[in-house]
């Protein structure tokens, strides 16, 4: 069965929104986690636009599923990284401009980059994770690199603007988990995921984990987040 972790950066969206510090995404994960929550996910991103170093030194204290922190694989994040010790790192690219993370790692173009960030990581005993397109290329690299999991970006189907358009499209992350499978690579899926267009995945049981954080904290302004986390527990554990 298919666990749900719970994205909590726009949570701090909202704070930082007003500059104050309120709503917590700490106590969010909490809620999260009471609420059934098997995971926590935050992005430490360089700009600090959400989540910042406190946030994810205290949702290392208090995360009692696991705590996977998404960060670009680069010198500063790895070594906070190493300093807080997440349960999981999800390597994502990162640009400045973007609004949120755009695309998938490349990782054929700097193998030897990501190489060396998984072998930093691993010494510290921190599982990791790529985020990737549902290219099999990429994913045998981020295999090659080492990787333990990979996790398929799904964005560009939650963005598809026909029903056509949405079929080719997962049949692409249909393509992308077989292969991650036959590789033995841990598969997880994320990004703009949300109550309606999670449906389609309910027979890729592959699939370990959704990585969702959006369409909860979006629903959760309306109905609460103990209520908007259950409501998507109910989807994914009925996979
Ligand atoms: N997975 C990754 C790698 C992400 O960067 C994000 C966005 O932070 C998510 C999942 C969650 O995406 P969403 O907020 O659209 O659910």
């Amino acid at each position: 069965m298919a666990r749900l972790a719970v994205n909590v950066d726009h949570v701090a969206t909202v704070r930082q929104a007003r500059g104050i510090d309120e709503p917590d995404p700490v106590f969010a994960a909490g809620l999260a986690e009471l609420a059934g929550a098997e995971g926590i996910i935050c992005h430490l991103r360089e700009d600090r636009r959400h989540i910042n170093d406190r946030d994810l030194r205290l949702l290392r204290q208090t995360v009692k599923t696991k705590l996977n922190m998404e960060m670009a694989a680069v010198d500063e994040m790895v070594d906070i990284a190493i300093d807080t010790k997440p349960d999981l790192v999800t390597l994502v690219p990162e640009k400045r401009e973007e609004l949120t993370t755009e695309g998938g790692l490349d990782v054929r173009a700097q193998p030897d980059h990501y190489r060396g960030t998984v072998e930093r990581l691993k010494r510290e005993r921190i599982q990791v994770s790529f985020f990737v397109d549902p290219d099999p290329g990429q994913i045998r690299e981020a295999r090659e690199c080492g990787a333990d999991i990979v996790e398929i970006h799904t964005g560009h189907y939650s963005e598809a603007k026909s029903e056509p358009e949405a079929i080719e499209r997962f049949g692409r992350i249909v393509r992308a988990v077989e292969s991650a499978a036959e590789l033995n690579l841990g598969i997880s899926a994320g990004h703009g995921l949300n109550y309606v267009n999670v449906k389609r995945f309910k027979d890729l049981s592959q699939i370990e984990e959704y990585s969702i954080g959006h369409s909860i904290v979006a629903m959760a302004v309306l109905i609460g987040l103990e209520e908007a986390v259950r409501k998507m527990l109910d989807l994914v554990k009925s996979f």
